[in-house]
């Protein structure tokens, strides 16, 4: 079974990453599984990680530690990473051990504007580069007109989109596969 550790960047209780993350749960291949982790962290402080990490730090730097990879859905914030998501990363970089390097990691986001994330995920690829995470390429999930994709009940509703997600899912199990050979 291919373990997927999934990561929304939004914390409120109705976010549209949030459901687009339960959507790519439910569209997950067969032989895969999504299990979302939780960014309600301190914020970082180096002074408080040399004394050792706070335990939802430490939960999150091992859950990815053993995930296969890791899904994130963020949101754009001001054309970037928003600040709970880029927080949860920063913790997660740190030594000993910098859980993502050389980690499987795919990204797609939902945002209410047009261009559906497309600034934030260059920024959170950019980062990713210092890590030296293994950030999948295609296909690119960058969902705009948020409101127009899902239902009251928080469920992805536009096909077009479930396809892109259910792309990017198959995509990210390829390239595990082929990372272990
Ligand atoms: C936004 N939003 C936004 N949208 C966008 O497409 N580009 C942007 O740069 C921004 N900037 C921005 C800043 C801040 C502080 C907020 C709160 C919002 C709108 C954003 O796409 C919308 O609030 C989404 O609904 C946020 O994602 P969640 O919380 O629904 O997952």
């Amino acid at each position: 079974m291919i373990e997927i550790l999934g990561i929304s960047g939004s914390l409120r209780k109705k976010s549209y990453n949030t459901m687009l993350l339960r959507a790519a749960m439910e569209l997950a291949p067969q032989g895969m599984v999504i299990r979302p982790a939780s960014i309600e962290l301190p914020l970082y402080n180096d002074d408080v990680r040399e004394r050792g990490y706070p335990p939802p730090v430490s939960l999150l730097r091992s859950q990815v530690a053993q995930a296969d990879a890791v899904l994130i859905a963020t949101p754009e914030y001001n054309f970037s990473i928003p600040g709970v998501l880029k927080n949860a990363i920063d913790w997660v970089s740190r030594p000993p051990e910098q859980p993502f390097n050389e980690k499987p990691v795919a990204i797609m986001g939902v945002s209410t504007g047009r261009f559906g994330t497309v600034r934030a995920q260059n920024h959170l690829r950019q980062s990713f580069l210092f890590m030296n995470a293994h950030v999948l390429n295609k296909p690119a999930v960058m969902v705009g007109d948020a409101a127009a994709q899902f239902d009251d009940g928080g469920h992805l509703t536009e096909s077009s989109t479930r396809e892109h997600v259910a792309k990017l899912l198959e995509a990210l199990a390829e390239s595990i596969e082929r990372q272990k050979r």
